[in-house]
């Protein structure tokens, strides 16, 4: 059974990762690829209970440290029971957010280097890196602006940030895609749904049957 294929979607808040998620996954499986369509934080049932204490309560419920345990110990979960399994049964694992998330959002503010998030992703899920991670990018006005209407004020704990926190995550997603371009692609998140769903596809041609 040959390996399936693992691949995220990252950007900020508002970008139409999970829409984008959702219409990729279904034009795989137009293609007769067998996919599996999966979030974080989230995506086994461990991992949706971490989800819960994650993305509620106060601003400040979890210090940064005990914030990205939590996500790195969601996401061994997730790894475990849902992504690997799938991966090694051939499958292609669409997942919307990863570990580039934790290093971007836990990342920013000096409390814990890139080097601690990798420690901690290396002890929670052996390290494992996406085959390939779509980076979705908008303006920053424009995709709070959608965050904004989509979430009607009720944004999460960490969604709901101030804009300085935002541009220091979405600088930080670029400083990942420069420093990996075998991995990244960057994506012009701007446009009809349609149209992005189109440049998702292309960023995976090289792959496709
Ligand atoms: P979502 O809005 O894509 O559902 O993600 C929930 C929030 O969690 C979003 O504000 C980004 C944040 N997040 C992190 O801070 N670190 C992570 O590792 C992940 C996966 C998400």
């Amino acid at each position: 059974m040959p390996r399936g294929r693992f691949i995220t979607l990252e950007g900020g808040e508002g970008v139409g990762k999970s829409t984008q998620a959702r219409l990729l996954a279904a034009a795989l499986a137009e293609r007769g690829i067998e996919t599996v369509l999966t979030r974080e934080p989230g995506g086994s049932e461990g991992a949706e209970a971490i989800r819960g204490l994650l993305l509620s309560g106060a601003a400040d419920r979890w210090t940064i440290r005990a914030e990205a345990l939590l996500f790195a110990a969601a996401r061994a979960d997730h790894v475990a029971r849902t992504i690997l399994p799938a991966v090694e049964a051939g499958k292609w694992v669409i997942c919307d957010r990863f570990l580039d998330s934790s290093r971007a959002y836990q990342g920013v503010g000096n409390v814990l280097s890139d080097e601690d998030i990798m420690a901690l992703h290396g002890v929670g899920s052996a390290g494992l890196l996406p085959d390939r991670t779509l980076l979705l990018r908008l303006p920053l006005g424009e995709s709070s602006e959608r965050a904004g209407v989509r979430d009607a004020g009720e944004a999460d704990r960490i969604g709901g940030r101030e804009a300085d926190f935002h541009s220091a995550v979405a600088a930080a997603f670029e400083r990942f895609a420069d420093a990996e371009p075998a991995r990244f692609r960057r994506i012009d998140a701007s446009g009809s749904v349609e149209t992005v769903g189109a440049r998702l596809l292309d960023a995976l041609s090289d792959w496709l049957p």
